[in-house]
């Protein structure tokens, strides 16, 4: 695993215009389901092993929080072994568990915590102890799991466990980290736990729980978990991370002439909206899928960069189905023909960074006009990218969406903030570079 800081932060990393973008790619496992598949696995019956986890620092927390609970986790490069504890096997920590930069991680193990008979504490950075909870608290709370918070709904999180009762709980936002913490705390709950989802969100949870053998049932929007579940040991090969995918497909299209294919990437019908927007925007986007192990879809992608995009609108349902991409599809939409509205966007407020906020603030040194909204944006497109000095403002998307803008701008860019692509990425730069042709 590399260190988190691959270069002085201090310093603004150089991004230089490219012509084009070319080349066969595989890339780091996807960061969802090496949470889940992690989590699961500590709860599980006996070893498992999997391949291909993600090598982003988020993913690591998920481990370090593990073994606080007495897990044994070994990491050889990319391949993670996990010795499960069975369901009542983990052991209450001695230190606050560090969910570093990972909402993921917070939540999702909360749902877990929750079903512990001990008492835990779990915080994270500065940027994670100013994100959300009550979307958690709430419904951990109605499960008879007892939940302190700073403030009464930042991280740390204080959670007394302990038997806990289903619920049936309607989401309030449209968020499968919260959908999962519900699920997972299910997996304790005597009965059946059941979170009805108005908005579709990614199911790497429903799947990775059907993968161990625990009692998941899905009826259209309402899955059902029954607890107490006994889980099994399983080994798995974690699908390329479609989220990290787009970034290329994204500088492929911003230079025409270039010729990109990506193999064996996560398309689980969940997470591909980004794909039809792509396409929507009138790029050359081919997908193939080969195979589904373990119920995730996977396959390759190709992409040519062809010339300008259409523009386009993002709002309603579909804005949550392309939530993380945004940032990059707002640079694609500011180089698009007719430019980018995006709707229905107040969740990107509360990620890593507020990134409203950051995308425009970043899109404007560039040279883009942008009217921010509460909770949207409206991009006007036509523009020609401009170097400028950026600035990720810690947050791993912002860093490699305009990592990306800087190599279609016209002059060098410095980035500031850029190691913390290693949040998702530790590989980004390199990877990129060898892909990016001058
Ligand atoms: C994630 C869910 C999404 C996404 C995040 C990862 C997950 O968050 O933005 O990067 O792994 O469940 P929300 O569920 O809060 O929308």
């Amino acid at each position: 695993m590399r260190p988190f800081g691959i270069m002085n932060p201090a310093v603004a990393r150089k991004i230089r215009p490219a012509r084009r973008i070319a080349g066969t790619i595989s890339l780091p496992g996807d960061k969802s389901i090496s949470h889940r598949y992690a989590m699961l696995a500590a709860l599980a019956e006996g070893s498992s092993v999997f391949t291909n986890y993600s090598t982003g620092a988020d993913c690591a927390s998920t481990l370090a929080c593990l073994r606080g609970l007495g897990v044994e986790c070994s990491h050889r490069g990319t391949t993670v072994r996990i010795r499960g504890m069975g369901a009542a096997g983990l052991q209450a920590p001695q230190v606050p568990l560090d969910a570093g930069n990972s909402g993921t991680t917070i939540r999702l193990l909360s749902g877990i915590l929750a079903g512990q008979p001990f008492v835990s504490a779990i915080r994270g950075d500065e940027s994670l102890s100013n994100r959300p909870m009550q979307r958690i608290i709430t419904p951990l709370r109605s499960m008879g799991a007892s939940v302190d918070a700073r403030d009464g709904q930042f991280p740390p999180l204080t959670i007394r466990g302990g038997r806990l009762h289903p619920i049936r709980y309607e989401l309030p936002v449209a968020s499968a980290q919260v959908k999962s913490c519900v699920l997972l705390a299910g997996l304790s709950a005597p009965g059946a736990t059941q979170v009805l989802e108005l908005l579709e969100t990614r199911n790497h949870t429903e799947i990775a729980l059907r993968r161990f053998g625990a009692k998941v049932h899905v009826d259209e929007r309402e899955i059902t978990v029954r607890g107490p579940s006994r889980l099994e040991a399983c080994d798995l090969r974690i699908p390329s991370d479609l989220s990290s995918a787009v970034f290329f497909l994204a500088a492929a299209l911003l230079l025409p002439g270039s010729d990109l294919r990506i193999e064996g990437v996560g398309l689980n019908p969940t997470r591909t909206a980004v794909l039809d927007v792509l396409r929507k925007m009138g790029a050359a986007v081919r997908i193939e899928t080969q195979s589904d192990p373990g119920g995730e879809p996977v396959g390759s992608i190709s992409v040519r960069g062809a010339g300008p995009l259409a523009g386009g609108e993002i709002s309603g349902a579909a804005t949550a189905g392309v939530i993380d991409e945004i940032p990059m599809l707002a640079v694609l939409g500011a180089v698009s023909e007719s430019g980018l509205r995006i709707r229905d966007a107040g969740e990107l407020r509360v990620k890593e960074t507020d990134r409203i906020a950051t995308v425009t603030s970043n899109l404007r040194r560039m040279g883009a006009s942008i009217v921010e909204y509460e909770t949207g944006m409206d991009i006007e497109g036509g523009c020609r990218l401009k170097g400028a000095e950026l600035d990720s403002c810690g947050d791993h998307r912002i860093a490699m969406a305009f990592a990306v803008a800087g190599l279609a701008a016209e002059g060098e860019s410095g980035l500031s903030g850029a190691e913390a692509a290693s949040v998702s990425f530790p590989e980004f730069y390199d990877v990129l570079s060898t892909v990016a042709r001058d």
